[in-house]
């Protein structure tokens, strides 16, 4: 996605914002320009209290004076603004391809809206050609990953897991445990997938995020659309 999608999308989700918003600050380089407008705001009087998603986007907002608290200090939030990987027509999103998943479903969840950000390629009919990111703890990683295969199967879900980072040196989240992508190709029936996951112990957490986001702002070369879950049935 071009720099200038990114600051649409950006700018239209600021756009949504009220001075005093208790506000999730979602992760990745779209999120990093909603932080830049954001800051930008901030130095022009708009209040706001922020929880970053990640080390990396609580780094930015210290680096440019947006306030911030802990979801200890504030744990109820307004609005979470965060991009996606891939939204499908109910805006159920992938997410997790900067390694922020579990801190971004935490903080996601932790609010009244969650409003996507993202440009209109992220847009798909069913989730799935994005590699799904499935954070799991380091202890057993062997038996998870073989519990996380047996469950693909019984969905009849095929494709590469591979650990983020490989073998030799794995991709560490703030967390401090590593990810598995699964390279799935489509996935029909996410819920499933999603509950299934759930009952493997050593997932920590999985990047679908179902029924979370009520609100995607979509750039794309013709302007920015935004868009509201459409109910399936
Ligand atoms: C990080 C995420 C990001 O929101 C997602 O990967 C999109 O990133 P970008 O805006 O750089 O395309 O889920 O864990």
């Amino acid at each position: 996605m071009s720099l200038e999608l990114k600051i649409r999308a950006a700018q239209a989700a600021f756009d949504e914002l009220e001075s005093g918003v208790r506000l999730g600050i979602g992760t990745g380089s779209t999120a990093d320009e909603f932080i830049r407008i954001l800051a930008a705001a901030v130095k022009d009087g708009f209040e706001v209290v922020g929880v970053p998603t990640s080390e990396r986007s609580r780094a930015l907002c210290e680096e440019l004076g947006v306030p911030l608290a802990t979801l200890e200090e504030m744990p109820e939030l307004d609005i979470t603004v965060d991009g996606a990987d891939e939204i499908d027509p109910a805006l159920n999103l992938i997410k997790g391809g900067g390694g922020a998943l579990l801190r971004e479903k935490i903080v996601a969840c932790a609010s009244k809206t969650m409003i996507v950000i993202a440009d209109s390629s992220k847009l798909v009919e069913t989730l799935g050609a994005f590699p799904l990111p499935i954070e799991v703890n380091r202890f057993g990683l062997g038996a998870t990953r073989v519990g996380v295969r047996k469950l693909a199967d019984s969905l009849g879900l095929t494709g590469e897991i591979a650990l983020r980072g490989g073998e030799a040196d794995p991709f560490v989240t703030d967390g401090g445990h590593v990810i598995l992508d699964a390279s799935f190709g489509r996935i029909p029936d996410s819920k499933a997938l999603a509950d299934g996951l759930k009952e493997i112990p050593g997932v920590v957490q999985h990047g679908l995020f179902l029924g979370i986001a009520s609100l995607a702002v979509v750039a794309s070369r013709d302007g920015v659309d935004v868009i509201r879950p459409q109910v399936e049935g």
